[in-house]
């Protein structure tokens, strides 16, 4: 039997209370509908279908070619929005499995026990039930005596009994196909103007079909996200999840409770992550590496043995054995070769330092080229901006740049050439060469021994 998931995505998401459609909001450093189009991926070769309305635009362009589109352009409730795929599934699936991008814990794992319940069952439905004190605003079940399934009723338009049940709708379900569209044009409107999908479960009992049920084994996976709180929650649950999975394949945390990891991180065994530490976007870190106490790592690939102590890494690359910080800041395009120490208050932008470059104190190195075993001494900054452009340094193997030096780019300094303190080089300097002064002068060669 074919499978085809439908995503529901076209809501407003008023209770976000936001500009940005609810589904684009990020959870673990990715957008809500990520997270549904990865956990449907693996269930079927059909493409999925994701309904959109709401920010179509922006959802579509997040989405792009993992899913096929079908625009809502009235959000007139769940029923309307699943009967809006009618014209590009009917007669095309067998089975129709539908989750809301507003599910992100959902796990592949829990959408395919629905699948394989449906596949057996010779009633029209099979839904995704949780037991839960708490109803987060969730739709009731109701059973009769012998525990069949006869409805699903709105907390809106629950009575005082009904509310006390604490047997909730996940809002997933996996139905027959070719009874599902007629099924949904059956459906009356609510009381509060909407179309609601759960009322399918009514029409399949009155029709006297049984509907079956799936009840999770773990309701933090039904964590939906109407409201910011909700947001937040998902976010502990998922940091918990993508933590626990990490120190599982052998990352120290040691404050779980404080370290973030986005989703599409990755982490090499025997590395140590510390307390307030953030892992983001797509960042890559090898084996034995420290992270933290009090660091940020966006986008940045840090290799083995490496040390990161309370700095901001953004859009870097580190190589083996690199040490950085305390307070050390690297910008997009900064490439610390293997070896390369850079103590506190440094910042690297669009630079490449050498295997063996000792950065101590103090600098400012942006859009240069630095040779291997160059010492760059306190304070020094490659003043490479002059008010309108950019402008490159480069800096032969085995230099000696004193303390504060200003080298005003574009400059090129020679391979073991050395500036005095407090100099600012405005010149090339040529290998094997001294300057010192402002502006910096050869020094006489005598005077140099
Ligand atoms: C829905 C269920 C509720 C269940 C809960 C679980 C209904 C009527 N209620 O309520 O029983 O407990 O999910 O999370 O189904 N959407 C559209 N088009 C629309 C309306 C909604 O695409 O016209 C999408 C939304 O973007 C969202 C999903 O459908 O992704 C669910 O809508 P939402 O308004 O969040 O329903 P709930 O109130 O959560
Ligand atoms: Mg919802």
């Amino acid at each position: 039997m074919k499978l085809t998931a439908v995503i529901l995505a076209a809501g407003h998401g008023t209770r976000m209370r936001s500009s940005l459609a609810k589904v684009l909001h990020p959870l673990a450093g990715k957008p809500l509908i990520e997270y549904s189009l990865e956990a449907v991926k693996d269930l079927s070769d059909d493409t999925p279908v994701v309904i959109i309305g709401h920010d179509a635009d922006n959802v579509r362009e997040t989405v792009g070619s993992r899913a096929r589109f079908v625009m809502q352009e009235q959000q007139l409730g769940t029923a309307h929005a699943v009967l809006s795929a009618e014209p590009i599934l009917v007669g095309k699936t067998d089975l129709i499995l539908v989750t809301s991008a507003d599910m992100p814990l959902l796990t592949a794992n829990t959408l395919d026990k629905l699948v394989q319940v449906q596949r057996e069952n010779s009633g029209p439905i099979t839904m995704l039930t949780l037991h839960n004190k708490q109803s987060r605003g969730f739709g009731r079940i109701i059973r009769d005596g012998g525990g069949a399934v006869l409805a699903i009723v709105e907390e809106a338009q629950a009575n005082s009994d009904q509310l006390s049940i604490e047997e909730l709708n996940a809002g997933v379900y996996c139905f027959r196909a070719n009874w599902l569209w007629d099924a949904l044009r059956r459906i009356e409107v609510s009381p509060k103007g909407e179309y609601y999908l759960t009322d399918t479960v009514a029409v399949a009992v009155m029709e006297g079909q049984r509907v079956q049920s799936l009840s999770l084994n773990d309701s933090s996976e039904a964590i939906g996200i109407n409201n910011r709180v909700h947001l937040a929650e998902a976010e502990r649950v998922l940091q918990d999840r993508i933590n626990f999975s990490w120190m599982i394949a052998g990352v120290t945390i040691k404050d779980p409770e404080t370290v973030y990891i986005d989703a599409d991180v990755h982490i090499g065994q025997d590395t140590v992550l510390l307390p307030n530490t953030h892992l983001r976007g797509s960042t890559v870190i090898g084996e034995g590496s420290i992270i933290g106490p009090n660091t940020i790592v966006e986008d940045t690939k840090i290799g083995n043995n490496c040390k990161v102590f309370a700095s901001v890494l953004e859009g870097a690359l580190l190589e083996n054995h690199v040490e950085i910080g305390p307070f050390g800041h690297l910008r997009k395009g900064a490439h610390l070769c293997e070896g390369v120490h850079m103590g506190n208050f440094g910042e690297v932008k669009n630079s490449r330092l050498s295997p063996g470059v000792k950065m101590g104190h103090f600098s400012y190195i942006g859009d240069a080229q630095i040779g291997e075993n160059v010492n760059i001494g306190a304070g020094t900054i490659t003043c490479n901006f002059d008010g309108t452009r950019k402008h490159p340094t480069e800096i032969g193997a085995d230099a000696f740049i004193g303390s504060s030096t200003m080298l005003v780019a574009p400059l090129i300094i020679g391979e073991r050439a050395r500036t005095g303190a407090g100099s600012v080089v405005t010149h090339d300097v040529p290998a094997d060469t001294v300057v010192v002064g402002v502006p910096a002068r050869p020094m006489d060669k005598n005077k140099n021994k």
